[in-house]
């Protein structure tokens, strides 16, 4: 391949577009985002820290769509987040025996094994399927917003709503019993929030990464010691949820080795309750700020899933895949070497004003908003038909019981470059 130039990030840039703590300030993030669009759309961020490889960063909407939908090209192994520090790469395959990924599961395999497991439980996760469990998500829609009223006029809607009611649901249809939740949640956010300090579970500051790696290490065994207990509950009496899905499956005839059955439940675990807590919580913001909005919906329930679909792009909980070109190519005009890794960055793609006009305001009218929060191609977010379903019958509980709602206090985001979102959300409210 003939050699280009390489648009190389200035150190300053390229340590921002790293660091989990500028995903805690996000308007400045996107600022950078609208000149990278511009400037460099398919950028060579070296790491000025030399904790990670270096990657191409790609931010324009129909850049990070094409790579989404190639998956011959465009793999998700060896490595499938960034703060996949080298350090960690390594403590893996230790750990594993010789696999960079401490957790095998749905996002780290290619074809053609992926759709083999994918199809395991794709059925489970389509909407005829979720009617089933539309009542009982209802209940607990209903007792989250009893608790909610019950602590007001003024609370956290993080703490007693975006952040139980997803993993309540999640681990309902995984069939964990709810006293074991708050280790679910503890471990979860350990996993993905490993970065934050309020929600690592540390209680300190500024972590040094290989603290962060043992931490996500730990979480992952304990992970694994309770999903090896509910696989022996779930072979000897299988019922209809998706844990008897994964537990009594078979692939090419033979059931799934334990490793790949823990990350089953992992990723369904961990995949399907902080991403959705994350557009719960921007969905209230939005309405928080905008009072009239928020009496227009209670009025004309047809508004609805125009408010959900915008939360989820407005707010794109996962906010970055990696991926690894197979092969040289291109992106953008930029040449792609074979082995280069590529970040495709959901943040800056839904925020790309070639796509969405006004990309950073909440318009809940907004139409076509073919985002890409829930990714596109193989992998798309299996989840993404229930995690619509939570947000649609938890609005509808709060829009029946709330008249009206404001901001009660500053709101605060995580630090996380992989899955980030509203950590605190102080909200004044009066019951309908
Ligand atoms: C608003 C909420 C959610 C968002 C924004 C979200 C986003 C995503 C994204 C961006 C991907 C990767 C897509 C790609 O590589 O193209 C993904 C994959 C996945 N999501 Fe979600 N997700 C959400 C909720 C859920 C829920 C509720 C579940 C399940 C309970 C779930 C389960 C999964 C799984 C299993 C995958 C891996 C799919 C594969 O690799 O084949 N997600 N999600």
């Amino acid at each position: 391949m003939a050699t280009q130039a390489k648009p190389r990030l200035d150190p300053e840039t390229a340590y921002e577009v790293i660091s989990p703590e500028s995903y805690a300030h996000w308007d400045p993030l996107l600022d950078t985002f609208d000149r990278l669009r511009e400037e460099a759309p398919v950028a060579w961020v070296e790491d000025p820290e030399g904790r990670h490889p270096p990657f191409w960063l790609v931010t324009r909407y129909d850049d990070v769509m094409r790579i989404s939908k190639d998956n011959a090209t465009f793999l998700n192994n060896p490595q499938t987040v960034v703060f996949s520090l080298t350090e960690g790469i390594e403590f893996a395959k230790n750990l594993t025996g010789g696999s960079p990924h401490m957790v095998a599961s749905l996002v780290t395999f290619d074809a053609p094994i992926h759709m083999k497991y994918r199809k395991l439980t794709q059925e489970w996760f389509m909407p005829k399927n979720l009617r089933q469990i539309e009542d009982e998500v209802r209940e607990l829609a209903h007792k989250t917003v009893d608790r909610l009223l019950e602590a007001g006029p003024e609370a956290d809607f993080c703490k007693l709503v975006s952040q139980p009611y997803p993993l309540h649901v999640v681990m309902q249809i995984l069939g964990v019993p709810e006293e074991d939740e708050p280790r679910m949640l503890m471990l979860t956010q350990q996993m993905f929030g490993g970065q934050d300090e309020d929600l690592n579970q540390s209680g300190m500051k500024d972590l040094p990464p290989e603290a962060i790696t043992q931490l996500v290490a730990g979480a992952v065994k304990d992970f694994e010691a309770y999903f090896a207990k509910l696989t022996a509950e779930k072979r000897a009496n299988p019922t209809d949820d998706v844990a008897s899905t994964i537990a009594n499956a078979t692939v090419d005839g033979e059931p799934l080795n334990d490793r790949d059955m823990m990350g089953y439940y992992i990723i369904v675990a961990a995949a399907g309750h902080d991403t959705t807590s994350a557009s719960t919580a921007g969905a209230m913001l939005a309405l928080a700020q905008d009072p009239e909005q928020w009496a227009r919906v209670r009025e004309d329930r047809s508004l609805l899933p125009g408010i959900v679909e915008e939360a989820i792009r407005w707010t794109s909980p996962v906010q970055h895949f990696m991926r690894t070109a197979a092969e040289d190519t291109e992106v953008g005009g930029q040449e792609i070497a074979e082995g280069d890794w590529l970040m495709i960055n959901y943040v800056a793609a839904n925020h790309d004003p070639a796509q969405f006009d006004n990309p950073r305001k909440f318009d809940a009218s907004r139409s076509p908003n073919r985002h890409l929060a829930f990714g596109a191609g193989a992998h798309q977010c299996l989840g993404l038909h229930l995690a619509r379903l939570e947000m649609r019958i938890l609005f509808e509980a709060l829009l029946d019981r709330i008249e009206t709602v404001e901001l009660a206090g500053e709101p605060a985001r995580s630090k996380s470059t992989f899955v980030g979102g509203l950590k605190t959300l102080p909200l004044r409210f009066t019951p309908a």
